[in-house]
């Protein structure tokens, strides 16, 4: 199906046209990303996108470069650090998790899909990503840009919105994922949603690697996917 012909494609595209963030491992060389690093990363990406965060997570890394400074870090400098992101239970949160890393795990990061989700603030999607991208799990992060990709890619006009949808998608991508290359697979997904399967009617088709087998780009239903009903 359309979801196994991607890895290859896909991955060589991400060589290509990977962004460079500094929290991400070069694609293609198979290193793993710092756990604690692609752990605040993922956190500050949950509700803002990528160019507002660098210049945050550049000076929260300057100030609070192990998970030992941030669970030892006062209140009022954390806030600080955060002040402009906003959602300030994500950074009370990170902190809640260093100090459960410091407590229950020996200052070492848990390096388990199960491990990272009973951290507070750790949902599926950011397990899955510091999972993949720090300790090479063959683990899926299924966030809405993904959720895009895989909607046109095969077709699927199931309502994104809908658990059963995530975990139909999910669970599709889980059988696909390359053991050799879960962080950059999953990394290059998200790059592709953010860079070629653009939301509403943009997508950039013409520069996706996928563009010889995607089931919407072939039936002309780029525009009609995916289905997200209306809150
Ligand atoms: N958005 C959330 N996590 C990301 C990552 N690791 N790379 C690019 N975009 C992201």
């Amino acid at each position: 199906k359309e979801l196994d012909r991607l890895p290859i494609p896909l991955l060589a595209w991400y060589r290509e046209n990977a962004r460079v963030l500094p929290w991400r491992p070069a694609p293609g060389g198979g290193a793993l990303g710092d756990p604690y690093r692609v752990w605040v990363s993922e956190i500050m990406l949950q509700q803002t996108r990528v160019a507002a965060v660098l210049d945050y997570y550049r000076r929260f890394m300057a100030a609070l470069p192990a998970v030992a400074d941030l669970a030892a870090v006062e209140e009022d400098r954390l806030m600080k650090l955060w002040q402009g992101l906003g959602y300030y239970n994500r950074a009370r949160n990170l902190q809640k998790a260093a100090r459960q890393i410091m407590a229950d795990h020996g200052g070492v990061f848990p390096g388990t899909y199960e491990g990272l989700l009973s951290l507070a603030g750790v949902g599926e999607y950011t397990a899955g990503a510091v999972a993949s991208i720090a300790f090479g799990l063959p683990v899926p992060a299924v966030d809405g840009n993904v959720l895009r990709v895989v909607a046109r890619l095969t077709g699927d006009a199931g309502d994104i919105t809908k658990p059963e949808t995530k975990r139909r998608m999910r669970g599709a991508l889980e059988a696909v994922i390359p053991a050799g290359a879960p962080g950059d697979f999953n990394q290059a997904m998200m790059d592709l949603g953010a860079m070629v399967c653009l939301p509403n009617g943009a997508p950039l088709c013409a520069r996706c690697p996928a563009r010889g087998f995607c089931r919407a780009l072939l039936e002309n239903r780029t525009g009609e996917l995916p289905v997200k009903a209306p809150k």
